[in-house]
């Protein structure tokens, strides 16, 4: 079984009525991929119509071309969706050939389905006994080749970036760390004692370890990666869980990209922080002198268990630093999200760019303002508080209303010395020809843009003060 589709191609497969085409073409659009429509690859390819293919050649005949069709389809090297015809399961080889794909099952009620197709010209939906009956065969069928089942955007791609989003799924982890070998769990001391007995009781005899870290950014070291890689005891078949908010996830997820040149690893994202963003994307990283996040890695958890109930223990100060992250996700989405939203948005953005080099840079909008901020300020500044900031300054300068980010965020002017906050920003982002490049909204959507110095030291100003 596929784990996520970060280097497959993405293939919707399910009963005829139950929206493929329309899901593809938008899952398609999100993730910046190509959409190909089996049904309709094999009309052009053969000029004629499906139900003519049907009704000259026989279903038999078809299939067979189907089949053909859809490993050519298959074997084109960039990275696709794919909507199958409804039949397209009914052949062991196209079966065969889907193992190399990440299938989504897009399940429908056989009701609903049939008041979609009863009056379209598809040879198979003449008759509503032979439909039903045609259902119940091919449920089967879709419950053997699929990887994941979903019947909306969000859920094709949160399932295609391998996340498993539930309310009580952490007693479900049992199920949800892939495969029967050994797991060891890293997490923390703020968070263990809350789920120790769920996790230990889902995961059973598998849980070998639990490595409990001091929290925050303190555990984001080389001295705790050294802890950790000699501590282990799990071969290549076993997986490290991360239960945790973003620190956790991050020194976890850098220990399992470097143990053994790479093992297995779960993020269990338990921060709003880790929820809408950190867990999401397979960047992991520790701290060192010279700055954070400066020494790590790209490793793609195999799964991401998001279990909204974990927030129910978060303190409140750390959930307004999610909140920041949360608000910044809508407003490059242009719409309200929530955490399986945001989740979703950040996924599809690092399906399509997993290594940083393009649209991976719009989800820093306002963080050039934060950063900056940050460095001038000390500890005194939390990081949720210097995004909110930021936001501000990246949507004055888009020209766009900040009324969402002072209605939810109530960012407050920071007092810091603008020479500090202005060097620091220089430092992070050189100025190009007396230019600043920065995430922006434009009218399509984010941009990434230079704006001359003096605005941005002039829009930084006013977030002091
Ligand atoms: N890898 C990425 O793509 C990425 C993206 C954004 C942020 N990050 C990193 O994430 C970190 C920040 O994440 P964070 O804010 O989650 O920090 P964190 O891990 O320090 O968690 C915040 C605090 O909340 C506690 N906590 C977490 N979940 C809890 C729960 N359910 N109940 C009770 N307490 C709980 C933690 O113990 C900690 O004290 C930073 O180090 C940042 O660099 C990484």
């Amino acid at each position: 079984m596929a784990e996520h589709a970060l280097h497959r191609h993405v293939v919707l497969a399910g009963f005829m009525g139950s929206g493929k085409t329309t899901l593809g073409r938008d899952v398609a659009r999100r993730l910046g991929r190509s959409f190909l429509d089996a049904d309709k690859v094999i009309e052009e390819r053969t000029g004629r119509k499906i139900a003519e293919i049907f009704a000259t050649d026989g279903e038999a005949a078809f299939r067979e071309l189907e089949t053909r069709t859809i490993r050519s389809l298959l074997d084109s090297r960039s990275n696709t969706v794919i909507a199958l015809g409804g039949g397209a399961v009914v052949q062991p080889a196209t079966r065969e050939a889907l193992r190399e794909a990440f299938v989504v099952h897009v399940p429908v009620d056989v009701g609903v389905a049939w008041t979609r197709v009863r009056n379209s010209d598809r040879p198979l939906a003449r008759d509503e006994a032979m439909f039903r009956q045609l259902f119940a065969e091919r449920a089967p069928l879709y419950a053997e080749v699929a990887d994941a089942h979903a019947d909306d955007v969000d859920g094709v791609i949160l399932a295609a970036a391998g996340i498993h989003h539930e309310e009580g799924a952490l007693d479900k982890l049992g199920d949800l760390v892939h495969g029967s070998g050994p797991v060891v769990v890293v997490t923390d001391e703020n968070v263990w004692p809350h789920y120790v007995d769920r996790v230990t009781a889902s995961l059973g005899d598998r849980l070998v370890h639990a490595y409990v870290l001091e929290p925050g950014e303190a555990s984001k070291s080389h001295q705790v990666l050294d802890r950790l890689w000699n501590a282990l005891r799990i071969d290549r078949g076993g997986t490290i869980v991360a239960i945790g908010g973003g620190c956790v996830t991050d020194v976890a997820g850098f220990v399992a990209a470097t143990y053994l040149r790479g093992v297995s690893w779960v993020s269990v994202p338990t921060s709003l922080v880790g929820q809408v963003d950190a867990a999401i994307g397979g960047k992991t990283a520790i701290d060192i002198a010279g700055g954070k996040n400066l020494i790590g890695s790209f490793h793609w958890p195999s799964r991401v268990v998001i279990d909204e109930g974990a927030l129910a223990t978060l303190p409140e100060r750390e959930r307004r630093q999610g909140e920041a992250e949360l608000v910044k996700t809508e407003i490059l989405a242009n719409r309200t999200l929530g955490v399986r939203g945001a989740a979703a948005y950040k996924a599809g953005i690092c399906l399509q760019d997993p290594f940083d080099h393009g649209p991976r840079r719009w989800l820093n909008l306002g963080h050039t303002f934060a950063h900056a901020l940050e460095a001038a300020a000390g500890f005194e500044l939390t990081h949720g508080d210097a995004v909110a900031l930021g936001l501000l300054a990246a949507l004055r300068i888009s020209g766009r209303d900040t009324k969402v980010v002072e209605e939810r965020l109530n960012p407050q002017p920071v007092s810091v010395d603008i020479d500090r906050a202005f060097e620091a920003l220089l430092r992070d982002k050189k100025s190009l020809g007396g230019a600043i490049n920065l995430v922006l909204l434009g009218p399509d959507g984010p941009i990434v843009e230079p704006r001359p110095a003096e605005l941005v030291r002039a829009e930084l100003a006013r977030l002091i003060a």
